[in-house]
């Protein structure tokens, strides 16, 4: 099992000082940051751009685990990957070339993730799972910050975790969407590695005891 990896999200950041969330992130020591693109169409919000992203980039040696929710993902991967992504994470749920996208990903020097909506089978991406780095599970109907975390989907992650096994994979299984220190641990608990957390890490009363409780996972 992978050890485990907190990817804190800059959405619950201070957008007017988004530099300086994530150099909270570094100065804790942490390694990931997860940067959430969302289109107002593919989900009903709107974030930030590639042109955020590079800025970012000057200033950060984090790694980029870029989410893109958008209903046309494989127009927009040359610009993140050019941004200074580390990993891209693509919706299964729009139609358009999955397998090919995720080889353009690899090709400009990115890992490559695939992302189920909570409503999305494990089964819809099977075909997949030997293509990507990581797998992310939604425990949230992506768009918005600070929702409930949906306990009806650890059955899908423990299901995930177990074609990992299956077909002897490494892939990272991620999970993102109200996940905190209980509902985190219910997740790692049933397979996962990597945990996104907007309101919970931002909002955290003591981070670096937070982070010492996800470290001790
Ligand atoms: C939801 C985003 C998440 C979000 C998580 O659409 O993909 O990454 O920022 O936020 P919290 O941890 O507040 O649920
Ligand atoms: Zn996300």
């Amino acid at each position: 099992m992978h050890s485990p990896i907190l990817a804190p999200s800059i959405l619950a950041g201070d957008h007017a000082h988004l530099a300086a969330s994530a150099a909270i992130v570094e100065q804790l020591g942490l390694r990931w940051i997860h940067l959430d693109i969302m289109d107002g169409h593919f989900v009903p919000n709107l974030s930030f751009g590639p042109q955020t992203v590079a800025a970012l980039r000057k200033n950060s040696q984090l790694f980029f685990d870029v989410h893109l929710m958008l209903s046309e993902p494989h127009r927009y991967i040359e610009a993140f990957a050019k941004a200074g992504s580390n990993l891209i994470s693509i919706h299964i749920e729009p139609a358009y070339d999955h397998a090919a996208t995720l080889a353009r990903i690899k090709e400009l020097g990115c890992q490559r993730g695939i992302v189920l909506n909570p409503g999305t089978p494990a089964a819809a991406i099977d075909h997949l799972l030997g293509q990507v780095e990581l797998v992310l599970v939604m425990t949230v109907q992506p768009g918005f910050g600070g929702q409930s975390f949906r306990r009806d989907q650890l059955e899908k992650i423990a299901t995930i975790a177990r074609r990992r096994r299956e077909l002897g994979l490494g892939f990272r299984l991620e999970v993102d969407g109200g996940v905190d220190l209980a509902t985190g641990a219910e997740c790692r608990a049933a397979g996962a590695d990597t945990f996104v957390a907007g309101t919970s890490f931002f909002n955290a009363p003591d981070r670096r005891a937070y982070l010492s409780t996800i470290a001790g996972w």
